[in-house]
């Protein structure tokens, strides 16, 4: 167990442990920790990030502390997700206040690598995975599920945690990780964290620091069309009429264009067989200015 006091469960994790994260920069040496981990009887959970922690990232170090005894953090903004005209350059990138804020929860190691770690010179290996990747987020942004599944694919070899820890809020993302977990017979449980969101319905996103003012009092109606659609489709209603009224919504509201607005099956994101008791998913992106939302609600 940790030198700091863990909470149980039901415990404010905030409130019970402060220690500063041991940073790691090699694989080596990350290897190396969970090694010693392993040969104490621990158990390891990661939770793989990139940096620019909010409380949605927290909760997913709090989910992590309750089904390991020992936590992995990885920060690492991944070049190969982002197309040339994205973010990368400019994403935030602000490793010192994400350590304090990890100091505050449970975390044993930062895994804070270097582009060249990951991604050694002549590096020529992508994991590309279809099935859930297909449509969707790919319809825009195609460079970005291989750039995610070869990435995570590395820091799953690297850290080989019991458990990984992804967030809800890119819906598509989990399922494409869950689906290359297991074609890869990775021996790693893949598990999802609830979205956080703030007081307003926004989805937490380390993008939301891009809105301006007039944006963000706009931004939070895109969950407000979200549970409409989901309530449509639980209603087994008309749900094509309800995506379209909920984009014309939007764009009304102020968002500029709409990638999508859709209801798929959950787990493989394919388009609704319209069997009975089929679990579907509502998930949408759209932009508000120069940013780029997205949100999932379960049905
Ligand atoms: O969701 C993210 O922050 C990233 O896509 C991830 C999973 C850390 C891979 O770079």
């Amino acid at each position: 167990m940790s030198e700091a006091i863990r909470g149980s469960a039901s415990n404010d994790a905030r409130s019970v442990t402060h220690r500063r994260p041991t940073i790691v920069r090699t694989i080596a040496d990350l290897r190396a920790k969970v090694a010693r981990f392993r040969a104490d009887g621990e158990t390891v959970a990661l939770v793989p990030t990139m940096g620019a922690l909010h409380d949605g990232h927290l909760s997913l170090v709090e989910e992590a502390s309750r089904r390991a005894t020992r936590v992995v953090v990885s920060i690492f903004v991944n070049p190969t997700q982002f197309a040339p005209h994205e973010d990368f350059q400019t994403y935030p990138r602000t490793e010192a206040a994400d350590v304090a804020k990890l100091s505050d929860f449970a975390t044993d190691v930062v895994f804070a690598p270097s582009a060249l770690e990951m991604y050694p010179l002549g590096n020529a290996t992508r994991i590309e995975v279809a099935g859930p990747a297909n449509g969707l987020e790919t319809d825009f942004r195609p460079h970005f599920f291989g750039g995610v599944a070869t990435i995570v694919g590395k820091l799953l070899i690297a850290c080989a945690p019991d458990v990984a820890i992804f967030g809800e809020k890119d819906y598509q993302q989990l399922a494409v990780v869950r689906r290359m977990a297991t074609d890869l017979g990775l021996p790693v449980t893949i598990v999802g964290g609830t979205t956080v969101r703030e007081a307003d319905g926004l989805a937490m996103s380390s993008r939301n620091a891009y809105l301006s003012a007039e944006e963000r009092a706009v931004a939070p109606r895109l969950a407000v069309e979200m549970n409409r659609v989901a309530a449509v489709a639980r209603a087994r209603g008309d749900v094509a009429a309800a995506c379209a009224a909920a984009a014309d919504a939007l764009l009304a509201a102020g968002f500029r264009q709409i990638d999508y607005v859709t209801v798929r099956n959950a787990t493989t994101l394919a388009a609704p067989s319209g069997e009975a008791g089929e679990p579907l998913r509502v998930l949408m992106a759209a932009w508000l200015g120069k940013t780029r939302l997205i949100d999932n609600a379960g049905v």
